[in-house]
């Protein structure tokens, strides 16, 4: 029921490549990229996850001339907030100075699928009638829960927020769809806060970094981006040949090219942006998307499919016409 009217994306400064995090960790540039295609990604200095969202909101805010009075829906999807309370959503409403009679705000977690959940979400509220304007942001301060001393970790995320607005006037979302499974939970985590209290709950060290079985997630991820991609192709009685790009979730070369392999793909129908970014979590889509809005001269009418997949484990796809 609605249309992408404005996408935005913001980055720290610091770039920091593969031959840096040589000086930190017993890794390689060449290890980094032919395993992953990544050859930097940017980390925040002082940068707080509000303050990514509120710079990858604006710039799709000022850069596509939206009144920020007509967004009534703000979701902001991350797994590295600044806070539990109030939400991102609620503090970037604050920051923006959104403060007309209605607008709702909340946070969503379902980690790197983030976005496609988020658009989902928000495009059901708005066939719903009782939103009209959606403004969804996946933003992520990874650097603050990598175990640095972990290289099978740490060598591959990054910071970074991605926005997009959601209006209701046009209906562009040919197909969506989501997933998830508890199955294989434990192949990727991040804890929060261990239970303690006076009552008998008594203090446990518990690690505040992010864990990941590499491999599993590794199999997982291209069964994922093949299932959501099917998936949104036969709702809507489509082929891969329909399809002008896909933007998958970034987090690593080698597993869009077993993807386009496997499905018989193009490789260059996959727009990949990993190598300068890192993997980005709940941003990386908002940021590719931004991109190939940039770089590439989309044509009305050309579609393209958004893929994600990640911690839960969660996955989907949103099949758009532009
Ligand atoms: N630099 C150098 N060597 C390393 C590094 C590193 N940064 N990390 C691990 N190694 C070593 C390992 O210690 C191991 O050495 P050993 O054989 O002496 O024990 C060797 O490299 C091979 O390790 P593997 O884990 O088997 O390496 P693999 O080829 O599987 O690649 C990788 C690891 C890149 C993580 C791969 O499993 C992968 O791509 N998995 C997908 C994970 C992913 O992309 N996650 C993103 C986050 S989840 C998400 O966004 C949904």
């Amino acid at each position: 029921m609605s249309k992408i009217i404005a996408t935005g994306k913001y980055a720290p400064q610091l770039a920091v490549s593969n031959l840096d995090l040589e000086k930190i960790i017993d890794t390689s540039d060449d290890w980094i990229y032919t395993r992953t295609g990544i050859r930097k990604r940017r980390i925040s200095q002082s940068e707080s996850t509000l303050d990514l969202t509120y710079k990858a909101a604006l710039n799709a805010i000022e850069k596509n001339n939206i009144n920020i009075d007509t967004i009534d829906l703000i979701i902001v999807a991350t797994v590295t907030p600044d806070h539990f309370m109030p939400s991102t959503a609620c503090l970037l409403q604050s920051k923006l100075g959104i403060d007309h009679l209605q607008v709702t705000s909340f946070d969503i977690n379902a980690a790197c699928t983030g976005l496609i959940y988020g658009i989902q979400i928000a495009d059901k509220f708005i066939s719903s009638r009782s939103h009209k304007r959606a403004l969804i942001v996946g933003a992520e301060t990874f650097s603050k829960v990598l175990d640095w001393e972990d290289r099978g970790t740490c060598v591959l995320f990054g910071d970074g927020a991605g926005a997009v607005i959601l209006d209701g006037e046009e209906d562009k979302i040919l197909s969506d769809y989501t997933n998830s499974s508890g199955d294989k939970l434990l192949h990727l985590t991040l804890p929060a806060v261990p239970l303690e209290n006076p009552f008998g709950a008594e203090k446990k060290e518990i690690s505040r970094y992010l864990t990941m079985n590499g491999s599993e997630i590794f199999k997982f991820a291209t069964f994922a981006i093949k299932d959501s991609i099917d998936f949104v192709l036969e709702q809507c009685n489509l082929n891969i040949d329909d399809i002008a790009y896909i933007v998958p979730h970034q987090a690593n070369q080698r597993i869009i090219a077993k993807v386009a392999r496997v499905m018989k793909i193009p490789l260059d129908k996959f727009y990949m942006n990993v190598e300068h970014y890192g993997n980005t979590s709940a941003a990386s889509i908002g940021i590719a998307l931004d991109d190939l809005y940039e770089t590439k001269n989309l044509k009305s009418g050309d579609k393209i499919i958004l893929v994600g997949f990640g911690g839960g484990l969660t996955w989907g796809s949103i099949l758009y016409e532009y």
